[in-house]
């Protein structure tokens, strides 16, 4: 008995020991790691419950619920600085607005950082092996498969649009009665959008077919439900219910309908041609074509067309919600706008006459500043790594991030730094885009390796539908008495939506 006894003992010391040298071994390394960069902490968020960070997970809760998560964020960078760490369930989270500190997570340390398991999690079951659901060599595997179908993309657009912008203008009331733009533009979207993705869209502007009414309907779901899973991190398992994987299902399915259609279509176009260009050059652009041309593996054209439609539908959607929020409160900024649109005669604008219209591009800017539709993000470190600034009593000293330590950025309250913008930098000023070159200190489509593949497609189809809104209204008032308020999904949106009058011209 005292053997076996002595042997537990000595067996217990043994493993304990290794455990503990493990554990110093690391904590040497770290701090050899920190003195080699001069790192130092950065302030620390003061938390009652230090070490689980319970009340800080109750505060974040209680924000969101009271849809005032941005404003919240901002009252703390603007009590502990630019960047501070925060204690969340065990684990700590650096947050920074630092320009120089987003450029190294995002573009200048690429390579030390991931999304994270998080959003993987949150977004799988919907959106599969995606460009938005991966890192490494399976991202550089999507990012590569769809970029040459953007580049071909961004004059064919404006043609496309006109048909539904058309459509959305007729169902905006003529009589003085209220309408919700933002609504009315998150139609538009899906209808664009899956117009460009299948070269067939779904209607719901006007009266779709009944497939394509409960594509809508499912699709809407599957991502509501993506985007309460991000919220509820590690137990998004709860919220995936037998409907919620029904909707994610039917979202699928339509979508793998016009997955299989693509590749019939380019096996017909390559067996009578022998090459890879359709014989007709009036053919019009159907995004999914030219995916099929680099793949016919059918799950894989699905997850990337979903992302697609994730990425670009309720992103353009919330900008031109925002662009007429603001200008049915600023008459001067409307105005404005109307006297560089009335240059057109009238007429559709060109991919190039867009491009020339300066105020229209400083609305769009300062739209996104003060309203970005990615507001808050994030990556996790795959290495030990550090960021430039933010350490020490000055918060000029590196700080050190640790392997799996989460850095958070958010952009929102960086686009309102007094320090990049100005004094007014809370105010919607067009013509402050005249001088401001913001550089990393400006974010709307994200930067480095992953920035936003759909930039100048989302900018074109935005530019082009607000000219084409204001080309058929002389006049916009605001029906809306309360205060700016966020919905915080997977992208910002106008909790009161965008209820205006529109007077036709
Ligand atoms: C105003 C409209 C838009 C805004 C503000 C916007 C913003 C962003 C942002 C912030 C990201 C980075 C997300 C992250 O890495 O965490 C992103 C990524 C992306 N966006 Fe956009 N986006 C817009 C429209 C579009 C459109 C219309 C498309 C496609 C038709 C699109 C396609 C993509 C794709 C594919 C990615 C992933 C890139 C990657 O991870 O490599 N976006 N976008
Ligand atoms: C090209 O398109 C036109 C109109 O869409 C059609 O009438 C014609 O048959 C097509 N030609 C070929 C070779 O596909
Ligand atoms: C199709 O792609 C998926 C992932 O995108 C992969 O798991 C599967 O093995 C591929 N199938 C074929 C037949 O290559
Ligand atoms: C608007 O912002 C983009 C960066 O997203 C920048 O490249 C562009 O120059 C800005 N436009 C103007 C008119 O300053």
């Amino acid at each position: 008995m005292p053997l076996f006894s002595g042997f537990i003992t000595c067996f217990v010391l043994i493993v304990t020991c290794i455990h503990l040298a493990g554990r110093i071994d690391r904590a040497i390394q770290i701090r050899r790691f920190k003195q080699r960069h001069g790192c130092l902490p950065p302030p620390r968020q003061c938390h009652k419950d230090p070490v689980l960070g319970l009340d800080g997970l109750q505060s974040i809760f209680k924000v969101f619920r009271e849809y005032r998560f941005l404003p919240w964020a901002q009252s703390k960078y603007c009590s502990l600085g630019n960047t501070f760490q925060t204690s969340i369930l065990l684990s700590t989270d650096i947050c920074t607005i630092e320009p120089e500190n987003v450029k190294t997570v995002l573009a200048v340390k690429f390579k030390d950082f991931d999304l994270g398991e998080k959003r993987r999690q949150a977004l799988h079951p919907f959106l599969g092996d995606g460009i938005f659901t991966s890192d490494g060599p399976q991202w550089e595997h999507s990012r590569t498969l769809l970029r040459p179908s953007f580049v071909r993309t961004q004059i064919v657009a404006t043609n496309m649009h006109e048909r539904h912008i058309q459509k959305m203008i007729e169902m905006i009331p003529r009589d003085g009665s209220t309408v919700d733009l933002q609504e009315l533009f998150f139609k538009l979207t899906l209808d664009t959008s899956t117009e460009f993705l299948f070269g067939e869209s779904v209607d719901c502007l006007s009266q779709s077919t009944a497939a394509s009414a409960n594509f809508a309907y499912h699709f809407n779901q599957a991502q509501d439900i993506s985007s309460v899973r991000m919220i509820l991190g590690p137990f998004a398992p709860l919220a995936m219910t037998s409907k919620s994987r029904e909707s994610v299902r039917k979202a699928r399915e339509f979508v793998d309908g016009f997955v299989k259609k693509a590749i019939d279509y380019r096996k017909t176009v390559d067996s009578e041609k022998g090459t890879d260009e359709p014989a007709n050059a009036s053919t019009r652009y159907v995004f999914l074509h030219e995916l099929a041309k680099q793949t016919s593996n059918t799950t894989e054209l699905t997850d990337a067309i979903l992302n697609i439609l994730l990425a670009g539908r309720d992103t353009t959607a919330s900008l031109l919600s925002m662009v007429f929020y603001v200008l049915a409160r600023r008459p001067d900024v409307w105005n404005t706008l109307r006297g560089e649109v009335s240059t057109l005669d009238g007429q559709c604008p060109s991919f190039e006459q867009l491009k020339q219209m300066k105020y229209l591009s400083w609305v769009i800017n300062e739209t996104l500043r003060l309203y970005p539709v990615v507001p808050t993000n994030g990556r996790t470190a795959n290495a030990d790594t550090f960021l430039p600034l933010g350490g020490g009593p000055d918060g000029k000293s590196p700080v050190f991030v640790a392997k799996g330590q989460r850095v958070n950025y958010d952009v929102y309250v960086m686009h309102r730094r007094h320090d990049i913008y100005g004094p007014d930098a809370e105010e919607f000023r067009p013509e402050r885009w005249e001088t401001i070159r913001p550089g990393w200190g400006f974010l709307p489509f994200n930067g480095g390796p992953r920035i936003c593949l759909g930039q100048q497609f989302a900018l074109t189809e935005a530019s082009y539908t607000i000219v084409r809104i204001l080309q058929a209204f002389k006049g916009i008032t605001s029906r809306d008495s309360e205060p700016w308020q966020e919905t915080l999904a997977l992208t910002l949106a106008s909790r009161h939506g965008t209820k205006v009058v529109m007077e036709p011209v």
